[in-house]
Order: structure tokens, then C-alpha cells, then sequence
């Protein structure tokens, strides 16, 4: 635990015994400040109750803040907006990892590195193909992902720091191509290879695309584009693909299973899951006519429908991300030549109709990352099957660079929450004849 300031305590009073028990409150660098609830339960016998975490500080870190209710993103504490106007990927990637943005020497090195661990083990080849051509792109990366450890056996000693930067670069250099293999395998296409000469996301959409039969040339601005939403989407603090891989991590799992364990993660609609499910709502909204109908449903408590794409646990504001993805949204549309795109005009006006309503705003339910990515995806040609692959494909970096943050810790421990039982009490065991 860095040697932050303690502030203050708290005390907690038992009525029923009268006894009153201190916490030291520890203040961060920015953001709200912790009670330091280690020795409850020593202390009291008591456990705390928070499913879902919702006022539970889980760990130490100083990679991302987030203040939900002023809308605002840092990494390493540089705001989302600058990095994603003035960086790249790459860069973003190295400064999530590493804490500070690169020198020119420290940027040459990471391409390289980069460039030459962003092929697969030949054999990982023949791992596609035990799936079906329909596997869920998300089913092929979590078993892909999780088989990497089968063939890098030598970056899997997670005591070994130089093994864990080697697994690490591993990790981000090949996701790209562990994605686009999966979409060219879902077509019945070869794979494409990774070019040495291609910056990363410009590569990504080189093998999404290309195929052997001729050259194939990437848009700069369709290239730019989906840099600057690999940005967006790198890291977010302790949202649950990311707790998943701390907890994971916490056993001494390594990086490889640990990465896989996220990506099952963030698949739910819920978290990662729902860029797809936002383009799926809006192709069947079909019309901005029909957006009243959905919009009653969602604020209906007897109907399951939530409008995806909408609301977050912290922010409780604009989603930083969500404003720069839908500037992203026109550029690439103008780009495209689809300035009339009928998912985005379904999309603008669902958001104007949301955002003036007392439902949305009393719940301060705004359109979060995932409401614009999928309309450019859709627009760039890529299927609702690969969006969350994507969104796994950027978060890999930041993922790795939590499980490295947490592994550095000296007083690291497994992760071992407890509970609140209401089940059956101790009771004998009732043999079949007296069971009627
Ligand atoms: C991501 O954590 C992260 O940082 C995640 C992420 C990241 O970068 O890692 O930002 C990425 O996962 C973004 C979120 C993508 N998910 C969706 O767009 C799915 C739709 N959104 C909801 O499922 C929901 O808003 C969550 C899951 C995002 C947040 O849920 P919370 O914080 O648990 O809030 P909640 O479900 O308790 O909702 C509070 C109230 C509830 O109503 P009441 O029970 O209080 O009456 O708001 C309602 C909810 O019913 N509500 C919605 C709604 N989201 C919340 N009602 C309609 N539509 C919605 N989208």
C-alpha cells in the first residue's frame, strides 16, 4: 500500500453491545477517500455486504480515474480527451503499462516489440478449426486466448518480471490477430498475417479485410478511427472483465488463463456484450417512429428490456467516451459516403428523446461507450458478431496492465470474498424411504 495520507477514522458503534470500533479512512490522490475495513471482521465478528460491489474500493491502483459525476476519464492521469486527439494506441498502450507516456527511444522499442510478437504459434492455426464456422467470435478468442498459455511456456512464470513484460507484450501485440482470424475464420477465409510495416490498427483492419488474391489498402481515416476507439476502449478502472482478471490473477493463474477469464467477462450484455446488443435494438427499432414504444418499455419494470447502450454504474454523467465515439461516428460516415445512416439517425434521436425524459434524467441514465462504437463498426463493415472481440482486443492492455499493478504489490493476497448464508441450517441426513 503506497504511503498515502491518513486522513481520518470512522467509528462504528454495535448498538447491541455497545461497543465502538475505529477505521482509519485513507486518502487517495483524487477521488473519494477509503475506510480501511481490513480488521472488521478480527475486530467485530461482522462481515460487510455489498453485492455488486457498488461501494467497494477493491484494490489499490494508479492506472485510470474515473469521476462519474463530472464525466471525467484519466489514464496515468492524462484526460481521454487529449490522448485521443494527440496519441495513438500504441502510445496509449505503453503509457497504460508503464505509468509514463514514451521517449522516442521508449516508443521505438515498444513498436518493435510490438511488431514482432503479433504472429500466432503456426499451430494455434489448427486450434481454429476445431470450432464451428458460427462459433461466437467471443467463444474462439476466450479459447484462444486461454490456449496461448500451452504455447508461450516461457513468459508463464509470474514471479519473474521480465516474463511478465514478455507475456504481457504478447498479450497486446497478438490480440489483433487472434481477432481477425476469428472473423476470417467465420467467412471459410485464409488468415491474413500480420505486415511489419503497418502501424496497429491499420494492421488489425489489414487482416480483417485483405485477403491473398490482391492488395488490399486500408482507409488512414477508417485506420485513425478505430486507433482512436482501441483508445476509448484500453482500460476503464475496476469494472468486471477487470476485477475478473485481478481476482484470477490473485491465485497465481497465469496472464494468458487470466486475459481468457476477462474476455468471458466482458461478453455479457451487460458490460462488453452490449455494443452488439445496442446495434441489434436499433435494427429492430427500425424507425424513429417506433422509439416510443422502446423507451416505454424500458422504464416498464415488468419488461426486461433495458435500452443498451445506456447507463453505467459510475458514471452518472456523459460518458466522456460516448461524446468523442460520436464524433468519431460522423467522421466516419462522412468518410464512408453514409452521411444518411438510418442506425445513426435512429441513434440521435433515441438519445435526444432518452435524454429529455424524467425516467433517464432522475436516473442519470446516459448513453454510455458502447451506444455510437457498434453504427461505426457496422458502417466499417464488421459484423455485430466481432464488436465485442473488439472491445476485448483494446481492454487486453489494460487488463494486463491491472494484473501486472496488482502483482507488483508486496502484500498481494488471493481474493476471498465472504458472505451473508440464509440457507438451511445443519441438519440430519433423510434417507430416500423417508423422503415422500
Ligand atoms: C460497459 O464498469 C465499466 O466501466 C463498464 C464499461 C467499461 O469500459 O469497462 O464502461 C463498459 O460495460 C458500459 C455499460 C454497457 N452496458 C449497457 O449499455 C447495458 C445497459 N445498461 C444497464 O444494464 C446498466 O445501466 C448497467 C449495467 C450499465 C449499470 O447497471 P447498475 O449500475 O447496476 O445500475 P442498475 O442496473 O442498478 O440501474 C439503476 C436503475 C435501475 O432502475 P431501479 O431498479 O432503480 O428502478 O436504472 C435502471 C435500472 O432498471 N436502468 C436502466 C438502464 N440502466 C439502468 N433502465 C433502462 N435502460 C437502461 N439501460
Amino acid at each position: 500500500m503506497t504511503n498515502t495520507a491518513q486522513k481520518k477514522t470512522v467509528t462504528l458503534t454495535d448498538n447491541s453491545t455497545g461497543k465502538s470500533y475505529e477505521f482509519p479512512v485513507i486518502q487517495g490522490t483524487v477521488g473519494p477517500d477509503v475506510v480501511d475495513i481490513r480488521n472488521l471482521y478480527a475486530d467485530t465478528g461482522l462481515f460487510t455486504f455489498d453485492p455488486g460491489f457498488t461501494s467497494t474500493g477493491s484494490c489499490e491502483s494508479k492506472i485510470t480515474f474515473i469521476d462519474g459525476d463530472e464525466g471525467v476519464l484519466l489514464y496515468r492521469g492524462y484526460p481521454i480527451e487529449e490522448l485521443a486527439e494527440h496519441s495513438d494506441f500504441t502510445e496509449v498502450a505503453y503509457l497504460l503499462l508503464n505509468g509514463e507516456l514514451p521517449t522516442a527511444k521508449e516508443r521505438s522499442d515498444f513498436d518493435y516489440s510490438m511488431t514482432h510478437h503479433n504472429m500466432l504459434h503456426e499451430q494455434l492455426a489448427y486450434f481454429y478449426r476445431g470450432f464451428r464456422r458460427d462459433a461466437h467470435p467471443m467463444a474462439v478468442m476466450c479459447g484462444v486466448v486461454g490456449a496461448l498459455s500451452a504455447f508461450y511456456h516461457d513468459s508463464l512464470d509470474i514471479n519473474d518480471p521480465h516474463q511478465r513484460m514478455v507475456a504481457s507484450h504478447r498479450l497486446v501485440a497478438k490480440m489483433p490477430t487472434v481477432a481477425a482470424w476469428a472473423y476470417k475464420y467465420s467467412l471459410g477465409q485464409p488468415f491474413i498475417y500480420p505486415r511489419n510495416e503497418m502501424r496497429y490498427a491499420e494492421n488489425f483492419l489489414h487482416m480483417m479485410f485483405a485477403t491473398p488474391c490482391e492488395p488490399y489498402k486500408v482507409s488512414p481515416i477508417l485506420a485513425k478511427a478505430m486507433d482512436r476507439i482501441l483508445i476509448l476502449h484500453a482500460d476503464h478502472e475496476q469494472n468486471a472483465s477487470t476485477s475478473t482478471v485481478r481476482l484470477a490473477g490473485s491465485s497465481g493463474a497465469n496472464p494468458f488463463a487470466c486475459i481468457a477469464a476477462g474476455i468471458a467477462s466482458l461478453w455479457g450484455p451487460a458490460h462488453g456484450g452490449a455494443n452488439e446488443a445496442v446495434l441489434n435494438m436499433l435494427k429492430a427499432i427500425g424507425s424513429t417512429d417506433r422509439i416510443p414504444e422502446f423507451i416505454r418499455r424500458a422504464k416498464d419494470k415488468n419488461d426486461s428490456f433495458k435500452l443498451m447502450g445506456f447507463g453505467h454504474r459510475v458514471y452518472k454523467n456523459y460518458d466522456p467516451r460516448a461524446k468523442i465515439m460520436e464524433r468519431t461516428c460522423h467522421e466516419v460516415l462522412d468518410e464512408l459516403g453514409m452521411k444518411s445512416n438510418s442506425l445513426l439517425a435512429i441513434a440521435m434521436e433515441l438519445e435526444r428523446i432518452a435524454l429529455s425524459d424524467d425516467y433517464f434524467i432522475e436516473k442519470k441514465l446516459y448513453p454510455n461507450v458502447d451506444f455510437y462504437s457498434g453504427i461505426i463498426f457496422n458502417a466499417m463493415g464488421i459484423p455485430s458478431s466481432m464488436f465485442t472481440a473488439l472491445f476485448a482486443l483494446a481492454r487486453t492492455v489494460g487488463w494486463i496492465s491491472q494484473w501486472n499493478e496488482m502483482m507488483k504489490e508486496e502484500t498481494q493476497k488471493i481474493g476471498r470474498p465472504r458472505q451473508l448464508y440464509t440457507g438451511a441450517v445443519k441438519r440430519p441426513f433423510k434417507p430416500l424411504h423417508q423422503r415422500e
